[in-house]
């Protein structure tokens, strides 16, 4: 009896389809985005209760890394000035999920252009003249990932930049290193590796390295620096990362290289590489397998940190990561043979994630299913609405079979 049913134990076992974590287990770390609703197992935007209880469950046996979506960002952790401006009831959900889950957790993000509200950025010195002809004098600039029209500082070419008297550069300084210290030193041991910087690189082949940021204007190029030195003194085991969207241009790579050898060069501790790769279809093995090789000349770990592949008709020409754009970029419907199109390029990068193994630490995709992904038009993940794996997830599975088999 006891022979039978131990029969029946190993049978099951073997059927159980193998997961993500499990079978890049000895290569890198697969993560997720989760948001507010999946770590409170409330009922929350786009999800009810019940497909959120999918979602979590989904979570707990494909992933073994969580980022919070939108929960640390500046605007929904630290609203209002001051020690009382902050609220971490969402932000302690999500890391308490992941630890009591024994999931590696992520921060993000400390110090972005995009969602940071204003009063971080106000003072009493009047603004430059040209404060709000920014969108147009600066080539460089992206549109906003902003949320809520004209609430929060954005960067330019959107509504809602602030655009009122600013703080000077020791104020806004101060301001950075307050939230820093306070945010990081919060889940000091818990969460273990940070965004310290995001989207800081102008987009284009334009000659200005970095995004005309606000961050840019009242600090100066060395907020980059300042930010790192903060969070490091906040945790100094903590790995410190910067992250970016676009990298795969070969004109905004190199600028990212630029700006990476500067920091180095200043000894500032910048601990790994965030690529986020919000591609399309278009992507192939040879333009990862370009974009990691020139990346790791850096000679640090690189994370992959916003991963999801976008089918739609209208979102094939660049690799952006503004929301502002994304209407845009989902319209049109799909492209012709999404599914198959989807999963090729599934499998050429994860070709190349895997060629790169000593270097790619970390995978985390930006939404546990199609449905609540940002882009959820775009059905740009290996799930589909009804947390079902798509033939995409199939073929990332095989790409990690083969590299088991060719050992
Ligand atoms: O929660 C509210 C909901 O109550 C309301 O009904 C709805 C109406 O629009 O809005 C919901 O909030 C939205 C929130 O996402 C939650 O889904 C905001 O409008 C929307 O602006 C916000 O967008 C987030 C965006 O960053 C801006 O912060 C996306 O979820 C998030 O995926 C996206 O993530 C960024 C990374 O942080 C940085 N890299 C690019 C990436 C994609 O833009």
């Amino acid at each position: 009896m006891s022979a039978l049913l131990a029969i029946t134990v190993t049978v099951r076992a073997a059927d159980k389809p193998v997961s993500l974590q499990e079978i890049f287990k000895d290569h890198f770390l697969v993560g997720t985005a989760v948001n507010r609703n999946m770590v409170t197992g409330e009922a929350g935007f786009r999800r009810s209760a019940e497909q959120s209880a999918k979602d979590v469950a989904l979570v707990k046996e494909q992933f073994n890394q969580i980022s919070p979506e939108n929960d640390l960002k500046w605007q929904l952790v630290h609203p209002r000035a001051g020690k009382d401006g902050y609220d971490f009831s969402a932000a302690d959900a999500f890391v308490n999920f992941g630890l009591s889950n024994k999931m590696t957790v992520v921060g993000h993000t400390l110090v972005w252009h995009s969602q940071t509200p204003n009063w971080v950025f106000a003072g009493t010195n009047p603004p430059p003249t040209n404060a709000t002809s920014f969108a147009a004098a600066n080539t460089n600039a992206a549109p906003t990932n902003q949320i809520g029209r004209g609430r929060f500082g954005g960067g330019f070419g959107g509504f809602g930049v602030y655009t009122g008297p600013r703080a000077s550069r020791e104020e806004l300084l101060q301001r950075m290193r307050e939230h820093i210290h306070t945010v990081v030193g919060r889940y000091k041991g818990k969460i273990k590796t940070w965004d310290v910087v995001n989207e800081a690189i102008a987009d284009g082949g334009g000659t200005n390295v970095l995004r005309n940021s606000l961050w840019l204007q009242i600090i100066g190029p060395d907020f980059i620096a300042r930010a790192f030195e903060y969070a490091h003194e906040a945790d100094p085991d903590a790995i410190l990362r910067y992250n970016d969207y676009g990298l795969e241009n070969p004109a905004k790579r190199k600028k990212l290289i630029t700006l990476i050898k500067s920091l180095q060069a200043q000894k500032v501790p910048v601990h790994a590489i965030g690529s986020q790769a919000h591609l399309n279809v278009s992507i192939n093995f040879e333009k990862m397998d370009e974009t990691l090789t020139e990346i790791a000349t850096l000679g640090l770990p690189i994370h992959i940190t916003e991963l999801d592949v976008n089918s739609a008709a209208g979102g094939q020409r660049g690799f952006g990561a503004n929301v502002a754009d994304n209407a845009a970029t989902t319209q049109g419907g799909l492209v012709t043979d999404a599914e198959k199109k989807l999963a090729d390029a599934y499998a050429g990068i994860f070709r190349a994630f895997l060629k790169h193994r000593d270097s790619v630490k970390m995978v985390t995709f930006w939404g546990v299913n199609d449905a609540n992904s940002w882009r959820s038009q775009g059905k740009p993940l290996l799930f589909d609405v009804n947390a079902q794996p798509k033939p995409a997830f199939d073929a990332v599975m095989v790409e990690a079979k083969n590299i088991s088999a060719a050992k």
